[in-house]
């Protein structure tokens, strides 16, 4: 088990500075009116319109009840609604909560684990800072444009490794491997012990496209469910992980009892029963998406990543003044983006935009301009 100690030496850099404008005491909230927060990946839209009436109708008992000790209600509805059987699923309150107890219950400071480069950085973060274990880079080339070469994958995982970690569709880049490709490479897969899947963005690249019920028929992979995204639930905190019965009956004692709020059980356990309000969403966000790429582009901005989720990653022209001046110009305007060269070893110069709705999008993309020619 790690020291616990070390829990408290360190924090990852994240997105989310756009709550210090908003005031973490929460007293005035009126003042996100002002604030767009593309420096975090939280959807645009708003969730399904039933879970709000529900949860609204009975605020006070909700808030004052005990939920479900082990949520068993969600369990049974991510399990018919995602065909996997209920003894596949471990139910986490966010995908951070699953990865930061799972990963240090697996892991000491000889384990030697493979991470994409770059990627969704807490799990650098997890693994080097608190963990303190070995951890190689599967570099992803900007002159590649960033794409992942699945055949040089493929060799690297039969090296010996006690842990691969892969988010798929990737965060910065929104890149996607698709489900086909990415089962015939975990098939003929050796070196690795474990392998987790972080799905956070799956939806966006089609429902169809998660690896869940191939991982529970797997002795080595675990699919790490956020529901944060993909149905609007940043806020409340839901995820899942989906492995096999064994490997699942094994963490289960990682998970306290109440663990889950009863609104983010509520909220979830709708949120899965309401596809098709989610899928119109995810269809207008590429339209949403598409625009934002192509005005950037309009901007003089070439070397747009071209993602299939929620946000953009793109790199500055030459010449341009250094991305931190130009960020900083945008929060001087309530714009709040992302400098991802703390998501990589090699990346720098680039920036992720959160996708929005229309409105905001031609809105950040005002100060964006301003903040590049001013
Ligand atoms: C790839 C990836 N995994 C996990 C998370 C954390 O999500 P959650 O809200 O479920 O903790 C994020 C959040 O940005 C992410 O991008």
């Amino acid at each position: 088990m790690p020291d616990l100690n070390l829990y408290n030496n360190s924090t990852c850099f994240h997105g989310g500075a756009f709550f210090e404008a908003i005031g973490v005491e929460f007293n005035n909230l009126k003042r996100k009116e002002t604030i767009i927060n593309a420096d975090v990946l939280d959807a645009w839209f708003p969730p399904a319109p039933k879970i709000e009436k529900i949860i609204q109708k009975d605020l006070g008992w909700i808030m004052k009840t005990s939920p479900p000790i082990h949520a068993e209600g969600l369990i049974r509805t991510i399990s018919s609604r995602r065909n996997i059987d209920r003894s596949s699923i471990l139910i986490g309150s966010g995908s951070s909560d699953l990865i930061f107890r799972i990963l240090p219950y697996w892991l000491n400071s000889s384990s030697k684990v493979l991470l994409l480069d770059p990627t969704y950085g807490e799990y650098s973060h997890i693994l080097k800072n608190i963990i303190r274990c070995k951890v190689e880079y599967f570099n992803l080339r900007r002159e590649e444009g960033y794409k992942l070469n699945t055949d040089n994958l493929a060799k690297k995982l039969n090296e010996e490794f006690d842990l691969f970690v892969w988010v798929n569709p990737n965060n910065p880049t929104g890149l996607h491997i698709k489900k086909d490709e990415m089962e015939i490479l975990l098939t003929n897969t050796k070196g690795c012990k474990r392998i987790w899947i972080d799905e956070t963005y799956i939806e966006y690249a089609g429902r169809d496209q998660s690896l869940e019920r191939f991982a529970e028929k797997s002795e080595n992979i675990f699919i790490c469910k956020s529901m944060s995204k993909v149905y609007a639930l940043s806020g409340l905190r839901a995820a899942y992980l989906c492995a096999s019965p064994l490997n699942i009956e094994k963490l289960k004692s990682l998970i306290p009892p109440w663990s889950m709020s009863l609104p983010a059980q509520i909220a979830a356990t709708f949120a899965l029963q309401e596809e098709d309000y989610y899928i119109k969403k995810y269809q207008a966000t590429h339209a949403l998406r598409d625009n934002l790429y192509l005005k950037l582009k309009g901007l003089g901005i070439n070397e747009v990543i071209p993602g299939v989720a929620n946000f953009l990653t793109f790199h500055l022209p030459e010449g341009s003044k250094p991305t931190s001046l130009i960020l900083a110009k945008c929060v001087k305007n309530n714009l709040y983006l992302r400098n991802i060269s703390t998501m990589g070893v090699s990346v720098n110069n680039a920036i992720r935009m959160a996708v929005k709705d229309n409105t905001t999008n031609n809105k950040m993309l005002k100060i964006f301009e301003n903040s590049i020619k001013s």
